[in-house]
């Protein structure tokens, strides 16, 4: 797909509403994780750079089109600053006079707005929520790769109305994706894990088509097992668990383990067991050294995975770590992905 690139774009002097996706974990007030938000530095910089009025807009949680504080961006924006480098000011709303307020009286840094799915519009991606969105802004910048599978007004409404384009961010995501997708260098292994294996499905058939080995561990696996799920010969499940199956056993640790060492691309989205519980974390830690130690072309997605990279410090030990957990799931899937369509030239 031809994508319109920020590269391309006409940005000097505008006023550009930056879609990222500060959908992060918060403990005690602050953020657990920094990554997503680190994601979107490159593009800010380049916006800054062209001297663009600019205001980071992202959903936090599930809100339900509800103003909840639990929610609120707000207590995030002190993380943002440090994380990014860049000085913020929170708007506490994101659309109206606020905001048209806080881009005349911007002096330096980044705006902040508060969480678009206060309104319940986003979600129902509403056309009148979109030109609310977009009505004091020049351009949008698409930068969240984790919300392309998302068909709502901050990621695919307000993209039709205004003139817009892909970030760097999302650009890379999107090259790295197809990389894993259309070319992976065989041997090519997938790892899946997690749990809810109705959306696991399609991401693992996909897999049968291009990959030589799919390793299945975690929740689906028990899934999978139960409901007699049939798969090809190509599809790995444990031959052994852990107490009450809540983490696959030593024999299917080795099993994956010698069929990781041979690889050359491996993809990654789901623990192999309740990795939150330090107990059933046994397997995936394994299959993380045994991932990193193959020398592969390695891609990890999803908030759980990276939790154990996070945790065993090796974040800089993967080839690309992809902010998407759903939206990596959806992609190789091959379904739909509204947040990059938009994005289209055609
Ligand atoms: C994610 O965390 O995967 C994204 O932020 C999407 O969040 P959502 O599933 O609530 O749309």
């Amino acid at each position: 797909m031809d994508i319109r690139r920020i590269q391309d774009a006409d940005l000097e002097n505008k006023k550009v509403l930056l879609r990222v996706d500060f959908n992060v974990a918060v403990e005690n007030g602050k953020v657990k994780e920094s990554f997503k938000i680190a994601a979107a530095k490159e593009t800010l910089d380049y916006l800054l750079n062209k001297n663009c009025k600019v205001a980071m807009i992202t959903h936090l949680g599930r809100p339900d089109g509800q103003v909840d504080s639990k929610f609120s961006v707000r207590q995030i924006a002190g993380d943002v600053e440090d994380i990014l480098a860049t000085g913020i000011t929170f708007v506490s709303d994101c659309i109206g006079e606020k905001v048209k307020e806080a881009l005349e009286h911007m002096v330096g840094g980044a705006l902040l707005l508060e969480n678009v799915r206060f309104y319940a519009g986003d979600e129902s991606n509403d056309v009148e929520f979109a030109k609310q969105l977009a009505e004091n802004f020049d351009v949008f910048v698409q930068d969240a790769f984790s919300v392309s599978h998302r068909d709502q007004a901050s990621v695919t409404g307000v993209a039709k109305i205004l003139p817009s384009c892909a970030g760097f961010r999302m650009l890379e995501e999107i090259h790295e994706m197809t990389i894993i997708k259309e070319h992976p260098v065989s041997p090519a292994v997938a790892i899946i894990g997690g749990a809810k294996i109705e959306t696991k499905i399609p991401v693992i058939k996909f897999f049968e088509e291009k990959y030589d080995h799919i390793l299945v561990g975690g929740k689906i696996a028990n899934e999978a097992l139960d409901q007699n799920i049939e798969f090809s010969d190509k599809v790995v499940l444990p031959v052994d668990f852990v107490d009450d199956r809540l983490d696959i056993g030593p024999e299917t640790v080795e099993k994956f383990k010698a069929i990781i060492a041979s690889a050359k691309t491996i993809a990654w989205n789901g623990p192999t067991g309740k990795f939150e519980d330090e107990k059933y974390a046994k397997s995936s830690n394994e299959i993380l050294e045994a991932v990193i130690a193959s020398g592969a072309f390695v891609l990890v997605g999803g908030g759980e995975t990276l939790e154990i990279l996070e945790k065993n410090h090796a974040m800089d030990d993967i080839s690309f770590v992809s902010t998407g957990g759903g939206a990596m799931l959806d992609f190789l899937a091959g379904n739909a992905m509204p947040g990059i369509e938009a994005l289209s030239r055609g």
